[in-house]
């Protein structure tokens, strides 16, 4: 599908690349213009590039009132050269289809996915954020609008894409690690929901949960599966631990939990990551007294906007703390960060496809 362009004048939009002043932070800023396509009469049409603004929507669009709408999170770099380089966006493609089946919600190409997003990057390249460490990250999202009040899957859709100009999502960063509550008493996901999914109402049920982890002084919620047994995943990120051979175990993908390109590119790291990484059934009392005996030495969770984020504590419901080896970050994670983050960036040449320039 051919994509037509409405873009901003010329006096309107970024003329000169943008050098932030501060950190710019994560999610915060946009680019002049996003990518906007629609569902209607049984298809998707009307590709085209816009001046970033508000939507008109009727108050009884179904995403409004029954949630149907999904996103994914995806980043672009910059590289020596000067260039955007995008990174595994078709695995983005393909698990926005797989959460629109999850939700009803009609496919949309994964080629023509990938198309848009390179289309939107293209016109507002000069937003690309020029500091350390950043990138553009990129929200595509699709949600109905079909002004209709019966619960069923709605007949039109609008699917998005906007950008924002990004650092770190936890402000400790990989420096300091962050505590995680595992909490008995939320969960995210049950066998036979939306947990696989990106779908809005994930995270909307996840706030409640995020709101007791602040008050325990963590980040997030380690949230467990729902018969308190296993270690399912974090609210943004999937969860592993390193054992003291430095084996990387990543639980088990279920349809409880979001499977995680960032967790699937390190499985398939394979040899370049320097240490054998599996994925098993996580059970919570063996993660526990492993990391008291010191057979687990590091943790933490890989996620596209937490990268790979050192977990130094969990705390309990009870107030019983239990830390990770010292509470430092760990020289494993360290290594395991910065080969991911340079195969980003192109400082280490990525395998076949992962990477490719807007
Ligand atoms: N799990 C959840 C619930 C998430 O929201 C995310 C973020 O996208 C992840 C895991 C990590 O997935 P990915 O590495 O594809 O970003
Ligand atoms: C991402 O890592 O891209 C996500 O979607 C997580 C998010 C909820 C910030």
């Amino acid at each position: 599908m051919d994509i037509k362009y409405n873009l901003k004048s010329a006096s309107e939009r970024r003329t000169q690349p943008f050098k932030p002043d501060g950190d710019v932070g994560f999610g915060k800023l946009r680019t002049d213009h996003m990518f906007l396509m629609d569902y209607r009469d049984g298809q998707w049409c009307d590709a085209r590039v816009v001046p970033y603004g508000p939507f008109e929507m009727a108050p009884g669009a179904m995403s409004l009132h029954y949630g149907q709408s999904i996103f994914e999170g995806a980043k672009a770099f910059m590289h020596d050269d000067g260039e955007i380089y995008t990174f595994r966006l078709n695995k983005n493609a393909e698990r926005m289809n797989r959460s629109a089946d999850i939700v009803c919600i009609p496919n949309i190409d994964e080629a023509m996915q990938v198309k848009a997003i390179n289309a939107l990057i293209d016109v507002d390249r000069l937003w690309f954020p020029q500091q350390e460490g950043a990138c553009l990250y990129i929200r595509p999202f699709i949600f109905a609008t079909e002004d209709r009040l019966s619960v069923s899957p709605s007949q039109k859709y609008t699917f998005c894409v906007m950008l924002s100009p990004s650092g770190a999502y936890y402000a400790s960063g990989v420096n300091n690690g962050i505590r995680l509550l595992i909490s008995t008493k939320y969960h995210r996901a049950v066998s036979g929901g939306t947990g696989a999914s990106k779908a809005a109402g994930n995270y909307a049920a996840s706030l409640r949960a995020g709101k007791a982890a602040a008050e325990y002084g963590a980040s997030q919620v380690l949230y467990l599966d729902s018969t308190n047994t296993q270690i399912e995943e974090a609210g943004a990120m999937n969860h592993f631990h390193i054992l003291k051979d430095g084996t990387v175990i990543i639980p088990k993908f279920t349809d409880t939990i979001l499977k995680s390109i960032t967790s699937q590119s390190i499985l398939e790291l394979g040899e370049m990551l320097g240490c054998e990484v599996r994925q098993e059934t996580v059970m919570l009392d063996k993660f526990i007294a492993d990391i008291e005996s010191g057979e687990i030495i590091e943790a933490g969770g890989f996620g596209t906007a937490a990268v790979v984020s050192p977990v130094n504590s969990y705390i309990f419901e009870d107030g019983r703390i239990v830390t990770v080896g010292d509470g430092k970050v760990g020289p494993n994670i360290k290594r395991i960060y910065k080969l991911f983050t340079d195969l980003q960036k192109g400082y280490v040449a990525a395998p076949q496809g992962w990477v490719k320039r807007v």
